[in-house]
Order: structure tokens, then sequence, then C-alpha cells
């Protein structure tokens, strides 16, 4: 157990440290259906508060669509160069519906009686916590995305594929580009995913992190 144990902590660190916030892209080289199949499942099986998943992740491997992002993204052309780019957002507000269709699921997965106690005691826990102001709904559906892309960024490492996070890029810009408000939808990241060139240095540059002794502390 110990040893199994300390075999799955160094493959962590391994890949955790692999990895890096990719500047060039190679833009010869693009995921397998496989490879893009694995890293969404990490999207799509993210824990998110209460279960909600109020959020979208869209997929964009089109040349010309990937092109649009580039000013977008002031420039920064991994937007262009990946193989995939992923654009993660949320909902733009809480609605009956997703409350519903999610009691809904439930029942169905879990084989639960509907009208039940029990589901009718979680509907309600739902609908007391999300009785919050619109301002404390965005930062809470914000902070399950920004989950998603952590689970997204181990599982593409765990995967040996490169993948930048990025934040550097106009919301408003993009939600016009591909008619998220109209579908009731708001970019909160995007994440380019792909392979690393071999022309970028910065897979070169040693990881700056605080030291464990100063970000833990054992109590
Ligand atoms: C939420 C978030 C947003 C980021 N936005 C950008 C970005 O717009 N462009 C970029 O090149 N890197 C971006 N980065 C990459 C960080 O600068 C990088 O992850 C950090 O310096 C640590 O370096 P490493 O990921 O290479 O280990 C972002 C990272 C995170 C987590």
């Amino acid at each position: 157990m110990a040893v199994e144990k300390r075999i799955t902590k160094s493959r962590i660190e391994e890949a955790l440290t692999w990895r890096y916030a990719v500047k060039k892209f190679d833009s010869e080289k693009e995921l397998s259906p496989e490879q893009l199949e694995s890293v969404l499942t990490a999207l799509q099986l993210t824990p998110t508060s209460m279960g909600l998943q109020l959020m979208k992740f869209l997929v964009i491997k089109d040349e010309k669509l990937k092109e649009a992002f580039v000013p977008l993204a002031f420039n920064q052309h991994q937007v262009v160069d990946c193989s995939h780019l992923l654009v993660l957002c949320r909902v733009d507000e809480v609605r009956e519906e997703h409350i519903t269709s999610y009691v809904e699921q439930t029942a169905i997965i879990r084989g639960l009686k509907v009208p039940s106690k029990q589901l009718d005691g979680f509907e309600s826990m739902l609908r007391s916590t999300l009785n919050m102001s619109r301002e404390q709904q965005v930062k809470w559906m914000d902070n399950q995305v920004y989950l998603a892309l952590g689970n997204l960024l181990t599982a593409c490492a765990v995967e040996g594929i490169d993948a930048c996070p990025m934040e550097g890029f106009m919301p408003d810009k993009v939600n016009e580009l591909l008619g998220l408000t109209e579908k009731g939808l708001q970019s909160v990241i995007l994440c380019p995913i792909g392979f690393r060139s071999e022309e970028d240095k910065y897979a070169t540059f040693p990881k700056v992190r605080r030291k464990t002794a100063e970000l833990i502390e054992h109590l």
C-alpha cells in the first residue's frame, strides 16, 4: 500500500512538472480522437457545487474560427496554433429549468421515486442555497468553471497533452463572436490544447513556485 502510494505521488509530480503554460504550439500536430475524448471526459466528470454543472465547454477545431480568436486574445497565437481551442463557459444565470432538470436526472440515474421525500428535500436544499444575489451567483458559477479548468490541466498533463490556460482575452467579444449570450452562456476562460513546438523556449524554463514549506502548513 505504501509503495503504491509513493508511485502515485511521483506520477503526479512528474506530470505536473512536465506541463507548463505553452506559448507556442506545433500547428502541424493534432490530438487523436481518443486523446481529445479522454481530456473532455475530465471536464464532464468535474465535480461541481451540489453537482449542478451550470457550464458548457465548446471545442473549436475550425481553423478560420480559431483565427478569429487571435485579436480577441491580444494577439496570443496559441489560440490558432493549437490542435483544439476549448472555450470554458458558464450559464448566464441560474434558471428554474436548471434545478428541475437536475432533480429529474438525479431521480432517473439513481432510480428514486418521484415525488419522494428525499428528492423534495434535495430540491429545497438546492433552492435555498441558490437564493443568493446575481453577483454571488456569477462568482459561484465562475468558481466551478475554474475547477473544471484545473481538472482539465491535470488530465492533459497525465496524458502528455499540452495546454495553456488563458484569461488574457476579451470575454464580451468572444461572447459576440460565438453568439453565446443568445444561447444563455458567457465565456469564462480559454484553453488551447495540443502539442508544444520544439521552438517554445518556455518548455525549458525552470518552474517558479513558492516552496512547499511556505505554501503548506501542517497543524
Ligand atoms: C487562470 C489562468 C490564466 C492564465 N492566462 C494566461 C494567458 O492569458 N496567457 C498565457 O500565456 N498564460 C496564461 N496563464 C499561464 C500562467 O502564467 C502560468 O500558468 C503560470 O505562470 C505558471 O507557469 P506554468 O503553468 O508554466 O507552470 C494563465 C494561467 C492561469 C492559471
